[in-house]
């Protein structure tokens, strides 16, 4: 089983970026945790970030026969991009969405994603532990 693991805009400042939200582990810690759990079920997992919308829908458009499953943070996309939402539709790739933080104890313009009705699913507030879940997730 192959899993694209996509992170958008800011994640690769975790660990410096408002730790008492999202925690003190690094991105580069977060899949390495992601590669070495999904080892154990056989999956293997792709890793790509990036702050550009443009490159995420592309990426997410590329999926399309060559992943069994995609687990996205969009990030702030989540809460403003049409483009993002039209890709995971369009890619016809099951997908979890997972926030690191619980989005509904937050501001109210993060209550809203755009992103989640077209995903299989959403786990958010647990960390890191969120991505290992929808490795489960998807493997169910
Ligand atoms: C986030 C939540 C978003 O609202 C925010 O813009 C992020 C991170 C999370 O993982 O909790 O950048 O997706």
């Amino acid at each position: 089983m192959k899993i694209l693991l996509v992170n958008g805009p800011n994640l690769k400042l975790l660990g410096l970026r408002e730790p008492a939200i999202y925690g003190s582990e690094t991105l580069e810690q977060i899949v390495t945790n992601v590669c070495e759990y999904a080892a154990t079920k056989g999956v293997q997992i792709t890793a790509f970030q990036s702050d550009a919308e443009a490159e995420l829908v592309a990426t997410i458009g590329a999926a399309r026969g060559q992943y069994d499953g995609i687990i996205i943070n969009p990030a702030a996309y989540t809460h403003t991009s049409v483009a993002l939402r039209d890709a995971i539709s369009a890619c016809g790739v099951p997908t979890v969405e997972v926030h690191l933080s619980n989005t509904h104890k937050r501001e109210a313009f993060r209550h809203v994603s755009l992103t989640a009705p077209v995903c299989v699913g959403q786990i958010m507030g647990f960390g890191g532990k969120g991505y290992l879940l929808a490795i489960d997730a998807l493997i169910k």
